[in-house]
């Protein structure tokens, strides 16, 4: 028997009041991998207190880096790389791991790095980070679940994405900003993640034109200086809460530290639906109201609508009028949340890429087991949403992602209560 942590959520809840938008995870995890690059000190603000962020620093630290990480604050100095490995029993844990091997093939002419494998949402493959670093003058092998990577030095190269990647355009362009000659880089991802790593990289001292569109081309230097940056804030947790609030006739709710531009989709989508929805200048206010219409919705690559909130937005569509079909186009298995959000009483059917909503259904609270880090955050929704007492297990997967969301919610006046269950 084994004992994990839950949450306990008595619903319907009627959530009022501000909360406080985190640093974008997805944005600092590649801000710390960026540290590898130089052997001055990088100094981050608002970094996100999630359980990610502590398994990165863990990480880096067993390769030599120093790394000082106090939520939101966070100092490193890689100036002894004396291991450049990333082990599997933390790069299972992380996908986002794979994000050193660039950095540390360029800046130590070698890595070894755990394949990271497949999750909960899909095989999640890295083909296209190791063929670009093999154009650029690695030799690559990939044998016991490990990827070794050598280079008597890279070289800059043209390379077209076969498909739009975050994190292999990141890993690409941080081998490129140590590389000098103009590295050219096409079918770009272009989320503001991306554009923030661009903007570190320029402070850093490389020459980086393009982000934010799918061209990017970088002219590096041998040598890369340190710096201060402050990570960007969070539009996924952001639109969870916008989310979250819409569902629930009852709310009025403020976000505050949010990045408006970074929510384009996100806020034309609620708008569409008949959400109460108003920016202004300390934020984002958002009432719920009961007549919300039911809307088709598309996830894909930014700026179109976040695969990383087509869970907690399914959540969301339960509780409208009318059929909303939800096609998942960028990963092939992010539908774990369709059978516990059924067993509360949504009406929702799979067929492939594709999930029908028929709403508004009263949800009942239930017991259910989350499978993934944003399918967790659309059960919480669902048992905010729903009549009677939710628990939420297997929250470590929800603490990898949102910082202090109980006690967000209980500002907000939200029955949650973290508690411990016992797994058989
Ligand atoms: C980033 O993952 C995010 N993680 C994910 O957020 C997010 O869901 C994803 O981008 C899509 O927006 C971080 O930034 C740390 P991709 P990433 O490479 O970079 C395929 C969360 O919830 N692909 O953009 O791993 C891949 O299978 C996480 O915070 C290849 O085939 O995603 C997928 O179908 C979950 N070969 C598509 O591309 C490759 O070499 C997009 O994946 C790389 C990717």
């Amino acid at each position: 028997m084994v004992t994990l942590e839950a949450f306990q959520i008595n619903g319907p809840a009627r959530p009022r009041g501000n909360v406080a938008i985190s640093g974008a995870k997805n944005a600092a995890l590649p801000a710390l991998a960026a540290s590898l690059l130089t052997a001055e000190t990088i100094s981050l603000g608002n970094v996100p207190d999630v359980y990610d962020i502590r398994t990165f620093a863990r990480l880096l630290r067993g390769m030599g880096a120093e790394v000082q990480l106090e939520a939101p604050r966070c100092s490193l100095t890689a100036s002894n790389l004396n291991n450049p490995e990333a082990p599997y029993d933390l790069v299972r844990t992380m996908r986002a791991s794979i994000l050193v091997l660039c950095p540390l093939v360029a800046r130590c002419g070698r890595a070894r790095v755990s394949l990271p494998g497949g999750c909960a949402i899909g095989v999640r493959p890295v083909d296209m980070h190791l063929e670009g670093l093999e154009l650029m003058g690695a030799r690559i092998k990939v044998e016991h679940g490990y990827i070794l990577a050598e280079t008597d030095g890279l070289k800059p190269i043209d390379y077209t994405f076969r498909l739009k990647t975050v994190t292999g355009t990141e890993n690409l362009m941080m081998a490129a900003a140590l590389i000098d000659g103009e590295t050219r880089l096409a079918n770009c991802a272009e989320e503001p993640e991306v554009i923030f790593m661009a903007e570190m990289l320029r402070t850093m001292g490389a020459e980086v034109q393009g982000d934010g569109t799918d061209n990017i081309m970088i002219h590096g230097k041998s040598r890369l200086s340190g710096g201060s940056f402050s990570i960007i804030p969070d539009r996924i947790e952001a639109g969870t809460y916008l989310f979250l609030a819409a569902a629930l006739p009852d709310s009025e709710v403020t976000l505050t530290g949010i990045e408006t531009d970074h929510l384009g989709a996100v806020i034309q989508k609620l708008s569409r639906i008949g959400a109460d929805i108003e920016t202004k200048d300390e934020g984002v206010r958002i009432n719920g109201h009961r007549n919300l219409a039911a809307q088709h919705m598309d996830t894909a690559p930014y700026p179109g609508f976040p695969t990383d909130l087509q869970a907690q937005y399914m959540a969301l569509m339960t509780q409208a009028s009318g059929t909303s079909v939800i096609h998942e186009s960028i990963f092939e298995n992010r539908f774990q949340h369709v059978a516990e959000l059924s067993r509360m009483g949504a009406d929702i059917k799979l067929s492939g890429a594709q999930a029908t909503v028929i709403g508004p259904s009263r949800l009942s609270g239930a017991n259910v087991t989350a499978s993934d880090l944003r399918a967790s955050a659309s059960l919480v929704i669902a048992g905010l949403a729903a009549e009677g007492t939710t628990v939420v297990r297997r929250i470590y997967h929800l603490d990898r992602g949102y910082s202090s969301m109980e006690q967000k919610l209980q500002a907000l006046g939200c029955d949650v209560t973290r508690i411990k269950v016992d797994h058989a």
